[in-house]
């Protein structure tokens, strides 16, 4: 299953402000949002980025047709002023990141990023090597109960990181599906939402260092644009909104940013219809109104 772009007419109203422009897309994905803006935008230029293998593989797949309208390098997009400066970029006219996990990622069994997958992995760079089963199998019950609480705001961190270390006792924890059972050993396991999701998004957080990645992208974003160059962020969950929130505010307040979005954009009713996991997206966008 291919991932459906959220928010894609709202995201080319909002970024592209010179309609000759070079333009960055951090989180490639599947395409949507790049080629949305290429074929809308037919002046404009993008580097893609994506660090997963499968994205990348997608780029080749689709670039037939763009030549010379977008370049793509396999990347964490925290490494953002080395992947410009290794092609000789110093400023780009707009920013956009979609972050979290695509449809793809989360579909493909074999990533171990939903709860019925029969693996423990949750890696969006294979070429990285820590997975959450090297995490559940081997951390303590205070680091378990930290990473869940930090990352997921799960209120029974405590006593599931204790279920960890006690189901550890009868051999390695390898599957998505015995976590989720270990939590459910724990929570209740009857609702609508399943209990296990705090957990998991707790830990492929950590496992894929997203909230460390976020900081340092925006923390260079302001240095790459052009004055009038926009950013744009999609986020899912609360922690990447508020990192997103301050950032923006402090560089407001630097004179640097302007807030396009004073107040969130989140996704319209039909939307969340059509594709109901764009449900919790936000999008905020800031102008670079400073000529430094
Ligand atoms: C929600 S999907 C993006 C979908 C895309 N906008 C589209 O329209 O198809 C998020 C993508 O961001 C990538 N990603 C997440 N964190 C990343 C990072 N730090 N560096 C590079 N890519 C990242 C994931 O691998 C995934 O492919």
């Amino acid at each position: 299953m291919y991932h459906t772009s959220v928010m894609p007419l709202e995201v080319s109203q909002y970024l592209v402000n010179n309609m000759k422009g070079l333009y960055v897309d951090c989180t490639f994905g599947a395409g949507g949002h790049t080629f949305y803006l290429l074929n809308k935008f037919e002046k404009i230029k993008i580097i893609a980025l994506d660090w997963d293998e499968a994205a990348s593989n997608r780029f080749f797949e689709l670039r037939e047709g763009f030549n010379g309208k977008i370049v793509f390098a396999r990347d964490n997009f925290r490494n953002i002023k080395s992947v410009l400066a290794g092609m000789k970029v110093n400023k780009i006219d707009g920013i956009l990141a979609d972050i979290g996990v695509s449809s793809k990622q989360f579909g493909d069994l074999k990533r171990g990023f939903s709860f019925n997958s029969n693996v423990l992995d949750m890696r969006m760079d294979k070429r990285n090597t820590l997975t959450a089963k090297e995490i559940i199998n081997s951390y303590s019950s205070d680091d378990l109960a930290d990473i869940f609480y930090k990352y997921g705001e799960e209120r029974k961190s405590r006593q599931i990181a204790d279920a960890i270390i006690l189901r550890r006792r009868r051999g390695i924890i390898s599957t998505a599906l015995e976590l989720r059972d270990i939590v459910c050993s724990v929570k209740r396991c009857d609702g609508r939402i399943n209990p296990a999701t705090k957990v998991f998004q707790a830990l492929r957080i950590f496992v894929n260092d997203e909230l460390g990645n976020l900081e340092a992208l925006l923390s260079d974003v302001p240095k790459l644009l052009n004055q009038y160059g926009r950013i744009v962020l999609i986020s899912f969950h609360s922690l990447e909104d508020r990192i997103i929130k301050q950032d923006f505010k402090k560089n407001v307040s630097d004179g640097i940013y302007k807030l396009l979005t004073k107040k969130v954009i989140t996704v319209s009713k039909e939307e969340v219809y059509s594709n109901p996991r764009s449900r919790s997206a936000k999008i905020r966008v800031a102008e670079k109104v400073s000529n430094a």
